[in-house]
């Protein structure tokens, strides 16, 4: 696999980068600037070797169907992916001028491409404006790709998307016989995750921590990860799902009550490796405005009334004995609703785990553990934050394959 440190002298090529500019907007303010930071060691290796850079990246969900079924909607998904405020910070970031182009085709888009200089970036307005760029359609993505001499791709977070932007642009100019690379984002989470699907005997014991709210959206990866790991910690409100299926009362915790006989069988079948928790913080309300309790219990003893909304301080020392055990970490889904003050202890519990352990490799997989690390001020304590929380999940689960890698491979 060519990374972009083997692409040659590129002065007076286009190159098109594919980048992973999907972050947090609100009222046109950037929130957290991680992704477009990651970035840059692949934009300035381009521009020390005089590319000319064309950036593309998607932000948000765009429903093309919302188009016909509620225009306002469809509309306020389209300000709300608007990549302008991307192009500024990242003008501020590289210290020069980015040239944003408005539209994702026709003439404005041509003649910025035509003019962009050697050394020159520019950025492409939000690939999913375009209805093809999901469908990974065809003409869309030969329109694309007729801009390009070369493709890095650098998107890591978007890696398991096959899409025009991720999939279609390299295949065809690969095809056409171009340089097609990996940016040093890629090359590095690409390394780091690999570590965690093919473990070596050093590595062990390696322990899984899993979180968040669903079972069902992590089926694939728990699967996986019981070929891999010594032992799953699992906590977060997907905890629940499996806490019922063995029998126990779980008030009105979040429960899928479709994943109760995978969740007991998946158990069952681990043998030992998933640990559950034995404690948890409850409360009767979710929403603080309507809170009038919160109680830490055994997990036999969740009133009917009452909801799961961290782990308690037993399953906290549960946990941290089985991670201060461990030579490889790899941690995905937060423990409890960290977002309220009252409900961190747990997230924050694995967070000090892990920092404590200095000789294990660990591996945060993004998302929303990724910003609580993020927020404790636990970030350089890890081996490898990832940028991608769907992309390291999926990289996991498909034994290192992802289709926006393996198109460059
Ligand atoms: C992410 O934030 O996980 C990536 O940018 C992918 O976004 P998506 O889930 O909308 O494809």
């Amino acid at each position: 696999m060519l990374t972009v440190k083997d692409l040659p002298n590129l002065s007076g090529k286009k190159v098109i980068v594919r980048v992973d500019f999907n972050v947090p907007i609100k009222d046109g303010v950037i929130r957290d600037d991680n992704r477009i930071v990651a970035a840059l060691p692949t934009i300035k290796e381009l521009l020390s070797k005089n590319a000319r850079v064309i950036l593309m990246s998607h932000l948000g969900k765009v429903k093309h169907k919302l188009k016909d079924e509620d225009p306002a909607k469809f509309e306020k998904q389209i300000r709300d992916g608007n990549l302008a405020p991307v192009a500024a910070r990242l003008s501020e970031l590289l210290n020069k001028s980015v040239k944003f182009v408005n539209v994702t085709r026709g003439a404005e888009l041509e003649g910025t491409v035509a003019a962009l200089a050697d050394g020159e970036v520019a950025l492409i307005q939000n690939t999913r404006y375009e209805k093809g760029e999901e469908k990974n359609d065809a003409e869309l993505s030969a329109y694309w790709a007729q801009f390009g001499d070369a493709f890095v791709m650098d998107a890591f977070g978007s890696a398991h998307r096959a899409h025009a932007s991720t999939y279609g642009i390299p295949a065809i100019l690969k095809e056409a016989g171009k340089p097609v690379a990996v940016g040093y984002l890629v090359e590095k989470e690409v390394a780091n995750l690999t570590r965690c699907v093919t473990v070596a005997a050093e590595d062990r014991p390696y322990v899984a921590i899993l979180g968040g709210l669903k079972v069902s959206d992590k089926i694939k990866v728990i699967e996986s990860l019981l070929n891999k790991c010594d032992k799953i910690l699992i906590g977060g409100a997907m905890a629940f799902t499996f806490l019922k299926a063995l029998g126990y009362k779980t008030g009105t915790s979040p429960v899928e009550d479709d994943q109760l006989d995978y969740a007991k069988n998946c158990f069952l079948k681990a043998n030992g490796k998933i640990v559950l928790p034995c404690d948890t913080v409850i409360s009767d309300a979710f929403d603080p405005a309507e809170r009038t309790t919160i109680q830490t219990v055994k997990i036999a003893d969740i009133g009917d009334a009452f909801e799961g909304l961290d782990v308690g301080p037993e399953t906290r020392k549960l946990f941290a004995d089985e991670i201060a055990k461990a030579k490889m970490i790899f941690w995905n889904g937060p423990m409890g609703v960290f977002e309220q003050e009252e409900f961190q202890k747990g997230t924050l519990a694995v967070c000090e785990a892990i920092a404590a352990n200095s000789k294990a490799f660990t591996v945060c997989g993004g998302g929303d553990s990724a910003a609580a690390v993020k927020q404790f001020g636990y970030k350089d304590k890890f081996s490898h934050v990832s940028t991608g929380g769907g992309a390291s999940l999926e990289m996991i689960e498909n034994d290192g394959h992802l289709p926006g890698i393996d198109v460059i491979r």
